[in-house]
């Protein structure tokens, strides 16, 4: 076995220039989204009013195995890309496991997270195409952030709609984003019709990822020269964040490494998707065999207690149908802390892969959670983001189930960014206020009740 550093980072020509299309080995690719104008399945150009072509045409593509990555954004990679594989020997001696534990750590740019992956790409193509500028959602903060410095890089107006919970719980996320320019609203808002029609039926409401979509989309749609993005769930984000898995297998492959276990957080499944694309790729070909775990909050279990099911990508109902593991678009999870793994529904390529049997899911309570990230952070010296730290506990779990079997496991796990700004919820973890809701069956059959009805698909 070769000598492992504490952290591996590839030069500049060792990262990969094209990116990796997994539903190209899918042996069943996700079902088509559906135009809920026609309630047929939606066609590339469906798409145009409110994503670039582009991208709506990495959207539909179920074919191309790489897509070359452009080389300006291969430059603007370079500014924080490669991101290191860090072997986490300290946390292995804490837990006196005989596993190997590897994380890839995204958070080294000013989002603190893999957003900026798919941002990149996104405004990249935005501008190609001539746009003026873009709207989007964000839930923890770091999409936001990673969007406005993309844009202000590419040159591109960028309004956000920020989650409630989380622009209370966050103030200075809003200066950053503010720092590049964007202009940032609380969501719902009273500026859309969608938000006006939420905080109408909820005045109290904390908002969640669903409702900011539907006021960004709106916002999109009604303004000349600007498109939507989204930050995750959708197949072209999938493709773009393929970048952290493909970087991570050429460094344990340096290492003549190659991992048993391989564990993400699952928001909307972008990072998890990213992360797991080439050992997946493997799995679909026969040619090797790891076990992949998703991680989600038990405030939020889209995967684990969710139904696979068409549904809207957004509470206010104006997106595409997509067919996912959802607990129904009007679900609005309690205010936990992780405020990207917020979101009803799942990654449709996920949503397929995880419900044929090539991957599985648990959920996990945030005090458990915090626990988790708080050993880590003494550890690794990385304050992790409580999005990310859904993994790092999967992890540990799996660690220390080696240390009772005494299997050497290699366990690689994605380290999406840091929590320097979720130190409320840190703080809530150190007082003791910290809470763990878990919906009842009863609270998760509202959010299905409201599952749409498509005609011969979903009576
Ligand atoms: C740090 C971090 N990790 C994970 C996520 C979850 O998103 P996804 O499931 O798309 O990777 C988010 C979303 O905001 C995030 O900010």
């Amino acid at each position: 076995m070769k000598t492992v550093p504490h952290r591996l980072y590839l030069t500049e020509e060792q990262m990969p220039k094209q990116w990796y299309n997994l539903r190209a080995d899918m042996k069943e690719l996700p079902d088509p989204l559906i135009n809920p104008a026609t309630m047929q399945p939606a066609t590339e150009a469906d798409l145009y009013p409110v994503f670039c072509e582009k991208l709506a045409h990495q959207e539909m593509d179920n074919e191309t195995r790489y897509i070359d990555i452009p080389e300006e954004i291969q430059e603007m990679y370079k500014m924080y890309r490669p991101s290191p594989l860090i072997r986490a020997y300290n946390l292995e001696k804490a837990l006196d496991t005989p596993a190997r534990i590897y994380y890839k750590f995204e958070g080294n740019n000013t989002s603190g997270s893999h957003k900026l992956n798919s941002a990149i790409a996104q405004a990249y193509y935005a501008k190609e195409q001539g746009m003026t500028g873009l709207t989007t959602e964000t839930g923890a903060g770091q999409w936001g952030t990673a969007l406005s410095e993309a844009c202000s890089y590419f040159g591109l107006d960028l309004t956000v709609f920020m989650v409630k919970a989380s622009y209370e719980q966050k103030p200075y996320r809003k200066a950053i984003m503010q720092t590049f320019d964007a202009n940032v609203i609380p969501s719902p808002s009273d500026t859309t019709n969608a938000g006006r029609a939420i905080l109408a039926e909820h005045p109290d409401t904390t908002g969640s990822l669903g409702c900011a979509i539907s006021e960004a989309v709106e916002k999109a749609v009604t303004t000349p020269g600007y498109r939507y993005v989204l930050g995750s769930v959708l197949n072209q984000v999938l493709l773009h964040q393929s970048i952290i898995g493909l970087e991570s297998k050429i460094a344990m492959e340096l290492l003549d490494e190659y991992p048993d276990v391989v564990i993400g957080c699952a928001g909307g499944g972008s990072n998890l998707g990213g992360l797991i694309a080439p050992f997946m790729q493997d799995k679909l070909l026969g040619r090797a065999n790891p076990q992949i775990i998703a991680v989600e909050p038990a405030s939020c279990p889209s995967l684990t207690r969710g139904r696979y099911a068409y549904d809207f990508c957004d509470t206010g109902k104006v997106t595409p149908l997509a067919r996912m593991y959802t607990l129904g678009c009007g679900f609005i999870p309690s205010p936990n802390h992780a405020g990207g793994l917020r979101y009803h529904g799942m990654s449709p390529i996920l949503s397929k892969l995880y419900h044929d049997g090539y991957m599985s899911a648990i959920s996990v309570e945030q005090t458990k959670v915090f626990e988790a990230a708080t050993l880590f952070a003494k550890m690794e010296t990385i304050l992790p983001a409580p999005e990310s730290s859904h993994a790092i506990y999967a992890a540990m779990e799996e660690a220390r189930r080696c240390k009772e079997t005494g299997e050497a496991k290699t366990i690689l796990f994605g380290l999406t960014g840091t929590g320097y700004f979720d130190m409320t919820a840190y703080t809530a973890f150190h007082d003791h206020t910290m809470t763990d809701y878990i919906p009842t069956d009863a609270d998760l059959e509202v959010g299905f009740a409201g599952l749409p009805k498509i005609p011969g698909i979903q009576e």
